[in-house]
């Protein structure tokens, strides 16, 4: 099976991890891309959605949902997204696809954070994806030299504008052997927006796509 096989096989079962009926937390990226497309082909009903990016929106709208307002919503049981890479306790790496803060924000309302990713995502230490790093650009450079003394090689994401008007540093060659801490020391540099480390965020449970099917992890 091939990436784009696997990210349909996760998308179709997700969807037993729907809570009916409910207001759903909806994730980035192109698995995300694939759960949305199977909501929508196997006729599952929400009450709503809280989507995490102007990309996911246009999808959910387009398949026939409703996107609510984030601030409207107390809570979520369920934020469903893929992530960039995931590790064996469930912290992950976000944001390949730019969408880090609303991602995040998202999923400080669930209850629960399911993650749904091919096998060539689960890592035994966060960091060789580049990590995404939104920013406001006047601390690029400043940015850099603070990854640079932590061994990492900070580049601006030439050509992307986030949703929310800002930049992204991809910080190469890290290995986050302590995502907690790494998170929290990052989330307080002057000029960080969001980190894409997800400790305090992490999953709850990971649907992992391989060549025998699909295995869940929970964490
Ligand atoms: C979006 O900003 C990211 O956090 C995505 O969740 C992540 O890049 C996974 O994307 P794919 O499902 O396209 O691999």
């Amino acid at each position: 099976m091939d990436a784009a096989q696997l990210k349909q096989l996760v998308a179709q079962a997700a969807l037993a991890h729907v809570p009916a009926g409910a207001i759903l937390g909806v994730g980035t990226g192109s698995t995300v891309d694939c759960f949305i497309d199977a909501l929508a082909d196997n006729g599952m009903a929400l009450a709503g959605t809280v989507s995490s990016s102007e990309r996911s929106t246009a999808r959910l709208r387009a398949r026939g949902y409703t996107v609510l307002d984030a601030s409207t919503v107390e809570r979520l049981p369920l934020y469903i997204d893929g992530a960039d890479e995931i590790d064996y306790d469930g912290y992950m790496i976000k944001g390949g696809g730019a969408a880090l803060t609303r991602e995040k924000i998202v999923a400080d309302l669930a209850d629960e954070f399911l993650c749904i990713a091919d096998e060539s995502k689960l890592v035994t230490t966060l960091g060789r994806f580049p990590l995404p790093v939104e920013i406001i650009p006047m601390a690029a450079a400043q940015l850099s030299r603070r990854f640079a003394l932590l061994g990492g090689r900070a580049v601006l994401r030439q050509g992307v504008v986030t949703d929310n008007g800002c930049q992204i540093l991809d910080v190469h060659d890290l290995a986050i052997t302590e995502p907690l801490a790494f998170e929290t020391e990052v989330n307080q540099w002057p000029g960080v927006v969001t980190v894409g480390v997800f400790a305090r965020h992490k999953a709850k449970r990971c649907l992992l796509g391989g060549a025998d099917g699909v295995r869940s992890l929970n964490f």
